[in-house]
């Protein structure tokens, strides 16, 4: 039997296979934040897949946390029920269910959160939506580490398996650990140790949240791709190593920010005209030509972040890893697994493309995924479109 096939455990669960599905955010929200049918349908479907873990997309913790217009909320009790819901649906169909838990920081508009967006620093304005975030205080940095730990105790409500910290793609938890965003000069910023506290808190809050032994796994970036430098390889892997250390249960490792360097996250074709399409019209001309200008820049090389995930493995221990990024092939995922360069295969884009994929891999259906990485889905969901596969065409804009 293949390696892909054999059970894991990540904390007290036992995932049946080494499949995940990356959290991928599907604009199938309320626009206050509620699961909808849509949403359930979506992931019983996956979990009939036979995906072995699902993390479906990213859920807000805090309302000024709030990344997009129908992103889903884990922010109030008031959705627990859908939660709920979304999470049954799953286990019906034998599948188990995690949470990401987010927070945007400055990586959302003021047009959405009713003020300012916050930030580690009030250092720059992104080339996106030009936000110059406002520095948060002392109280506001505590208040938020409290939202992540109120967040995981309504997951627990609402039965999922476990909770992953969203700290990768230029989020909050990002914003901290990365040298690029966060300028403090307190004992949140100023040293790798310092910069690395505000996702240590939020670490040691969820776990007094949660029953014990319920997994809390975290997404990391091993390179930020920031115009200046961030997280790098080498900073990831000490980052890494204090993760072990505070008794993770399972860490996924990724790359790139959603607002300055989202290809890197998402490499393969760069679909200029659905991106532009997202912009307002002032926007547009300007956005044209920075996006035409990454044209053939950001090929999808098969599992990209798995020469990080070399550097990251030894650090971990027994601490499983799970790798997402450009995996397409099956005799790919297998070798990865098989060299011990990870433990899990995550995979976000090819799951979008086909929900089945699991099952047809299991069954001796499919050598190789059909996505073909080129990136409509991502530029549907900037276009507050729903996720599904676009590559047989757009709807007009
Ligand atoms: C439409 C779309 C939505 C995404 N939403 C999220 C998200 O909510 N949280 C997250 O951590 N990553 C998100 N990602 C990134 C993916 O989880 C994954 O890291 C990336 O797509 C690379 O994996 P792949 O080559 O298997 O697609 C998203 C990507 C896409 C294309
Ligand atoms: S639109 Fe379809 S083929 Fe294109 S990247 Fe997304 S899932 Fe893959």
């Amino acid at each position: 039997m293949s390696i892909l096939f054999t059970p894991i455990n990540l904390g007290n669960i036992q995932i049946k296979n080494r499949f995940i599905h990356s959290a991928t955010h599907e604009v199938m929200a309320s626009e206050t934040g509620e699961v909808t049918d849509d949403l359930v349908k979506r992931y019983r479907n996956l979990a009939k897949g036979e995906v072995g873990l699902i993390i479906p997309g990213y859920m807000y913790i805090h309302p000024l946390g709030r990344p997009y217009k129908y992103s889903t909320g884990i922010h109030s009790d008031a959705m627990i029920p859908g939660l709920r819901r979304m999470v049954q649906a799953v286990h019906e169909e034998g599948g188990k269910i995690v949470f990401q838990m987010v927070h945007a920081g400055r990586q959302t508009t003021k047009a959405l959160i009713g003020q300012t967006p916050i930030g580690p620093s009030s250092t720059g304005r992104d080339p996106i939506n030009f936000v110059k975030p406002k520095e948060m205080r002392m109280d506001e940095i505590q208040r938020v580490i409290q939202a992540f730990g109120i967040a995981a105790n309504r997951a627990v409500e609402a039965g999922a398996d476990g909770i992953q910290l969203h700290a990768a793609h230029g989020y909050l938890i990002n914003q901290f650990l990365s040298p690029f965003f966060n300028h403090r000069k307190d004992e949140w910023g100023g040293s790798d140790a310092n910069r690395f506290r505000f996702l240590k808190e939020v670490i040691l809050g969820v776990r007094r949240a949660l029953p014990q032994g319920m997994p809390v796994l975290v997404k990391l970036n091993t390179n930020d791709y920031t115009p200046r430098e961030g997280i790098t390889p080498s900073l990831a892997v000490t980052y890494a190593k204090w993760l072990s250390d505070l008794g993770i249960n399972g860490l996924e490792i990724s790359c790139g920010s959603a607002v300055y360097s989202f290809m890197n996250m998402c490499r393969g074709d760069v679909p200029v005209k659905e991106l532009v399409g997202s912009l307002p019209f002032w926007k547009k001309p300007l956005g044209k030509l920075m996006m035409k200008r990454m044209v053939g820049k950001y090929g999808l090389e098969e599992g990209y972040n798995l020469e990080a995930a070399k550097m990251i493995k030894p650090v971990l221990g027994k601490i499983p890893l799970l790798v997402v990024g450009g995996f397409r092939r099956v005799a790919q995922m297998n070798e990865a697994l098989e060299k011990r360069h990870a433990d899990g295969i995550s995979m976000c884009r090819p799951f979008i493309r086909e929900p089945l994929i699991v099952k047809k891999i299991r069954e001796g259906k499919a050598e190789v995924v059909a996505c073909v990485s080129c990136n409509r889905c991502l530029a549907a969901v900037q276009n507050n479109m729903p996720v599904h596969c676009y590559v047989k065409g757009f709807p007009a804009l």
